[in-house]
């Protein structure tokens, strides 16, 4: 199964990744992990993409393009992928169909997860990672250790893109540049909606029917 999960930030998308990917057994492929991780590790593709990320911004397509097709190549991505923020503009987006025309394959399913603003600033503003693995929690929802501390031992922190001023500026961006996806992928039939302003366990309920459910 080929999955694509947009949505606006903060709706819970690497949340529910975790949960189908393992449901179906494919691989999460995140962008935005693929570059924390390399920020974490100081690589020169991470510190590039890092200041673009903690200002809000997009990384520009050219690192995304790069990222996401040596990352598609790799054995465990042939069979079935789960692709959580990416793509994330048109050019992504044509990118993205060009690479799989290329080896005669096609995106199944297109998840849009959606809340109300409130709902994303609160879940933004609320979360909390672990600096060292990017485990993630949420203040009132999912509560972190209370030592401040991973179990792997990293400290917990704020993400900077979770400050206030950049979750305005991805909001902005959002609704831009990665938004319009949503009307490209209807066009095809591949869309489901999905609210995403429930618990956990409900949105993953959610999306299972609108995957196993046929258009
Ligand atoms: P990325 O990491 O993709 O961030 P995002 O899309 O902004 O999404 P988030 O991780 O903020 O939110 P989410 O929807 O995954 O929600 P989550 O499950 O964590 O990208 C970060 C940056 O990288 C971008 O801004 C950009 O700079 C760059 N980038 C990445 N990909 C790119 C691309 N393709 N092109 C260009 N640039 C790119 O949940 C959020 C919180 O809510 C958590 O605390 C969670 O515990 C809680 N929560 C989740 N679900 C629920 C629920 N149902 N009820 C209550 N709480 C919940």
């Amino acid at each position: 199964m080929m999955i694509i999960l947009l949505g606006p930030p903060g709706t819970g998308k690497g949340t529910q990744a975790a949960a189908i990917a393992s449901r179906y057994g494919i691989p999460h492929v995140s962008t935005g992990d693929v570059f924390r991780q390399n920020l974490r590790q100081k690589t020169p593709l991470g510190l590039k993409a890092g200041a673009f990320m903690d200002r809000g911004e997009l990384v520009p397509d050219s690192l995304v393009l790069e990222l996401a097709e040596s990352r598609l190549k790799e054995p465990d991505c042939q069979k079935g992928f789960l692709l959580d923020g990416f793509p994330r503009t048109a050019p992504q987006a044509e990118a993205l169909d060009a690479m799989l025309a290329a080896a005669g394959k096609k995106i199944d399913h297109v998840l849009f997860l959606t809340a109300d603003d409130s709902v994303i600033v609160k879940r933004l503003s609320g979360r909390r990672v672990c600096g060292s693995c990017g485990t993630s929690w949420h203040l009132d929802f999912n509560p972190p250790p209370p030592s401040g501390r991973c179990p792997c031992g990293g400290e917990v922190i704020q993400r900077a893109d979770d400050l206030a001023e950049a979750v305005e500026v991805r909001l902005k961006v959002y609704r831009s540049l990665t938004g319009p996806l949503a009307a490209y992928y209807e066009k095809r039939g591949l869309l489901r909606r999905v609210p995403g302003d429930a618990s956990p366990a409900e949105v993953e309920a959610r999306i299972k029917t609108a995957l196993e459910t046929p258009p």
